[in-house]
């Protein structure tokens, strides 16, 4: 008698198949389908952050010393709104919820040292001399005239503390041989003391603060805007990774 023919397909093998094509059929889906929704994601479900665009209070400019950097904590007002904006334009009855935050940056202080031979980003840093702190610093720490105050906004580095490599926060060490740096504990980055880049995978010197200024009160005050320019022309320009 012939022997009945095995089906060479079992029951774990035919379910092993519905998985795998379900996660087959995911693999191709999901991405064709978060681009399609994008724009839903980020107005519903990630909402819009607003940073206040007011001026806020860094700290006394006298604080910072001339070999090493000072940093400073400086909280900006946040607004976080969810929902759909043209649904409530046209449907102001439909609630949209909001919420006030404090953003927290750290910002780096330091004087402006003078570059003694220009470096090649991405090759070498600058070799530079003594910062150059404001003498007049000694003997005030307000009451600045208005010549005082350009000299201070002209010879002051104003940096943030993320590093233009993947966003790490830097800190300032003084190395072996007494020379100080900012270093990036995740891969390396070296800036010098005036946010340059000196070596490791920053594609550029540290982001900047762009909108500061100085009061006659001897205080600093910055908004929260930075440069956003190339590093090194045609390789990168990245937004900080600070928010
Ligand atoms: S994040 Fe700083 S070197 Fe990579």
């Amino acid at each position: 008698m012939a022997e009945l023919q095995k089906d060479p397909m079992t029951r774990g093998d035919f379910l092993g198949f519905g998985v795998m094509g379900v996660i087959m059929g995911g693999i191709i889906t999901v991405p064709a389908a978060a681009f399609l929704l994008e724009p839903i994601i980020n107005i519903d479900i990630l909402g819009q952050s607003n940073v206040s665009d007011d001026w806020q209070e860094v700290g006394p400019v006298a604080d910072v010393g001339v070999e090493e950097p000072e940093v400073f904590i400086v909280e900006f007002p946040l607004t976080q709104i969810y929902g759909d904006q043209e649904i409530q334009e046209l449907s102001p009855e439909v609630p949209r919820s909001q919420e006030e935050f404090d953003l927290t940056n750290a910002v780096w202080l330091s004087w402006k040292a003078p570059i003694l031979e220009q470096g090649d980003q991405g090759n070498s840093g600058d070799t530079i001399g003594v910062p150059e702190r404001p003498a007049f610093l000694d003997e005030k720490r307000e009451g600045f005239t208005p010549e005082e105050i350009s000299e201070v906004e002209e010879s002051l580095n104003i940096l943030s503390n993320s590093c233009a490599h993947l966003g790490c926060p830097v800190r300032w060490i003084v190395n072996a041989d007494g020379e100080g740096e900012f270093l990036c504990p995740c891969h390396g980055g070296i800036y010098d003391i005036n946010g340059n880049w000196y070596g490791g995978p920053p594609p550029r010197g540290m982001y900047r603060y762009t909108q500061f200024e100085v009061r006659e009160n001897g205080r600093l005050y910055i908004k929260h805007a930075y440069d956003v320019e190339e590093g090194i022309p045609g390789i990168s320009t990245q937004e900080p990774y600070v928010v």
